[in-house]
């Protein structure tokens, strides 16, 4: 997948792979074309209030037409790769029973596109948008979802696995269950702990089910996407920091790493679940069937969390039990998000995954920043800050290399300016410019940037 690279100061393994992300619903639109159903996201971004300025995806980057385009701009921008997300609810628009044929048509359409361009199209079978007739029975609080996501899983390799060799089955599950059920910041915009935490559960077993399906399909290279948090305590020497790094770590990573690369969950967890519910809906032998192995981890790093010991307040809504935790504010400078700028956070959590858990190796599947920059007169677009952010994310990318980390490779996120879930269209990680009122494109600075990194597989010194 590689191509030959040039000289460079600081280069980065034979083979590395590079590219870029999006998910469907970011970038799609079609929201109603060709029998796709309706999602918990179409739901939730039509429920007032609940996104900035009332936007949906319906529109979108209009990527389900322009989608040769994008392939075309993917390649101007030298991609090696590129991970994309299938839309569940194109494929079974009720979520379960009939597979809808024109759904996977427009999938095999792209993944022609981009095999016409020799870029490796990397698969993730559930980023967020799952089919709202599920969620009407439960959603991910619901164990029969975990079995749906796996059937679906089967219809959709069935149909590409001759031309698509990785497939992850999530993207950020601690999103999907505590964003979506505890805090009801993202869809469906629930706020009940107990919920999270069994969506939390069925997410891993729909994975492990997942992973479990698509190996006896012959699927070689399968693994998962998730944003582990790197926790830093305020005060290192403090034992009460060094508590609340545990339970968050426990909450964010932990509850979800362990089953699935280790094959059990971790006591401290579990008793932290007992708080909230009875978790009868951990099965015996769950813990087995999520920790089927993978041939990959996709790691999503944007900022480091700090966290301090505080005195007994409200726990943060994504956190359920964290009275006890205070979550400190983004120390400047940060992006337009607010996340902070900590480069070397991501060398610290790449360092940390692999020595907590050894021999899966890792890939860097999301990695971005959003900036407002757009085209000036000449329509160029000089997102300076975006460039020095890749940078030095890349050298510190370069550094867990150099210190042991099996790395196998980077995708920015993203591509396009797309929807970014509940803050609409008002944040703009891509690589690429998109006018949302014409759909035109404009490559950034940095997409021509990125496209000197690819071609000479690393950064001048
Ligand atoms: C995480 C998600 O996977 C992606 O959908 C989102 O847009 C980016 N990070 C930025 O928030």
């Amino acid at each position: 997948m590689a191509r030959s690279p040039a000289s460079s100061d600081i280069t980065f393994p034979p083979g590395f792979v590079w590219g870029a992300a999006t998910a469907s619903y970011q970038i799609e639109g079609a929201a109603h074309e060709d029998g796709r159903g309706p999602s918990i996201w179409d739901t939730f971004s039509h429920t007032p209030g609940a996104v900035v300025d009332g936007h949906t995806g319906d529109v979108a980057c209009d990527h389900y037409h322009r989608y040769s385009d994008d392939v075309a701009l993917m390649a101007e921008v030298g991609l090696q790769a590129y991970r994309f997300s299938v839309a569940w609810p194109r494929i079974q628009p009720d979520g379960s029973g009939p597979i809808n044929p024109a759904g996977l048509d427009f999938y095999d359409r792209l993944v022609d596109e981009l095999r016409g361009h020799d870029i490796e199209p990397v698969i993730t079978l559930y980023h967020w948008d799952l089919p709202q007739a599920l969620e009407d029975r439960g959603g991910w609080t619901d164990r029969d979802t975990a079995h749906r996501l796996a059937e679906y899983a089967e219809a959709v390799h069935a149909r590409l696995g001759d031309r698509v060799d990785v497939w992850t089955t999530l993207n950020e599950p601690w999103c999907a269950a505590f964003l979506g059920y505890a805090a009801g910041v993202h869809a469906p915009g629930r706020t009940d702990p107990a919920a999270a935490f069994a969506a939390a559960h069925h997410l891993n077993l729909g994975h492990g089910l997942t992973v479990r399906a698509l190996r006896a399909a012959g699927a070689s290279t399968l693994g998962v996407t998730v944003n582990p948090a790197l926790v830093l305590p305020t005060e290192p020497a403090d034992a009460g920091h060094a508590d609340a790094v545990r339970l968050v770590d426990g909450l964010r990573n932990r509850i979800f790493l362990d089953p699935m690369l280790r094959g059990e969950y971790s006591e401290d967890v579990l008793e932290h679940i007992e708080r909230f519910t009875e978790p009868t809906f951990i099965h015996d032998g769950d813990a087995a069937t999520i920790g089927a192995p993978i041939e990959l981890l996709g790691v999503n790093y944007y900022r480091p969390t700090h966290v301090a010991a505080g005195a007994a307040g409200p726990a943060s809504p994504a956190y359920p039990g964290t009275e006890r935790v205070e979550f400190r504010p983004d120390a400047a400078p940060h992006t337009d998000m607010g996340w902070a700028i900590e480069p070397d956070g991501l060398r610290q959590l790449l360092e940390k995954l692999s020595r907590d858990y050894p021999g899966t190796p890792l890939y860097v599947t999301e990695n971005g920043a959003a900036y407002p920059t757009g085209p000036d007169a000449d329509s160029r677009v000089p997102d300076a800050e975006r460039i020095r952010y890749l940078d030095a994310h890349l050298r510190a990318a370069h550094q867990a290399l150099t210190n042991g980390v099996d790395l196998r490779g980077y995708f920015v996120w993203s591509l396009l300016d797309n929807f970014e879930w509940a803050e609409g269209y008002s944040k703009r990680f891509g690589l690429v410019y998109v006018d949302y009122r014409t759909q035109r494109r404009v490559l950034k600075d940095s997409a021509l940037w990125y496209e000197q990194v690819v071609r000479r597989n690393g950064l001048p010194k």
